[in-house]
């Protein structure tokens, strides 16, 4: 019985690691040393002693990103290599501005669980599950959250023909973003044509026209 209890709770500690963000830390802090040649799991620290208060620190989360684009939004993200103090904290934090009716087109974090809040606007948000794809949305004001699980697709756009802003915090330093359009008809070098034919069922001049958008 003794066994038993302890394969549970290993199995419960294992699905614990599973589900979390990023790893815990091993100390206060870690500052990133964004000069450093080695590649580890995270960023380098550099030698503590030396940290600053700046280290800790960024400015710039008031001023809107530039919304003129084919999408109509922009996401200034603050991640580990933008303030270095987040190393090992898992941890980030992004503004995202949409022009009016602008998107922040349908895109997946690998690494990280958002909450989003709205400052400013009206947005229609939602997300879809993995297979069997249920999808959520829901319409959103100032003041309202919504947060959308990890790996998840999900979208946000403006419904208003106002200027929206939203605030969104991540658990992982480095969230990550896939752009799902991007990715599947922009990458470099491209995906073949036969393979994304058969993926959509759609004739070749249709994955063409739609590969011309993401060059
Ligand atoms: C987002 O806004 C910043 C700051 O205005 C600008 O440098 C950047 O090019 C914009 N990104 C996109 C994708 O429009």
């Amino acid at each position: 019985m003794a066994s038993g209890a302890l394969v549970i709770a290993i199995l419960a500690l294992a699905f614990a690691e599973a589900f979390a963000g990023d790893p815990k830390p091993l100390q206060d802090f870690c500052v990133a040393d964004l000069k450093s040649p080695v590649f580890v799991n995270g960023l380098v620290c550099k030698d503590p002693k030396l940290a600053m208060p700046e280290d800790f620190f960024f400015s710039g989360l008031d001023k809107p990103g530039n919304t003129n684009n084919r999408v109509g939004s922009n996401v200034t993200l603050v991640n580990a290599a933008m303030l270095p103090g987040l190393n090992t904290l898992g941890v980030s934090i992004a503004r995202i501005d949409y022009a009016p009716y602008g998107l922040n087109p349908p895109h997946t974090h690998p690494r990280a669980t958002e909450i989003l809040t709205v400052i400013e606007g009206s947005l229609y948000v939602g997300f879809v599950t993995s297979n069997p794809n249920k999808f959520f949305a829901k319409t959103l004001h100032k003041g309202d959250v919504f947060v959308f699980p990890q790996g998840l697709i999900h979208f946000q756009f403006n419904v208003g023909d106002i200027n929206a802003v939203a605030m969104s915090g991540f658990n992982s330093q480095n969230p990550g973003v896939i752009t799902i359009a991007d990715a599947v008809f922009g990458s470099k070098p491209p995906i073949s044509d036969d393979v994304l034919m058969k993926a959509f069922q759609v004739g070749k001049e249709i994955i063409e026209e739609l590969k011309a958008q993401f060059k």
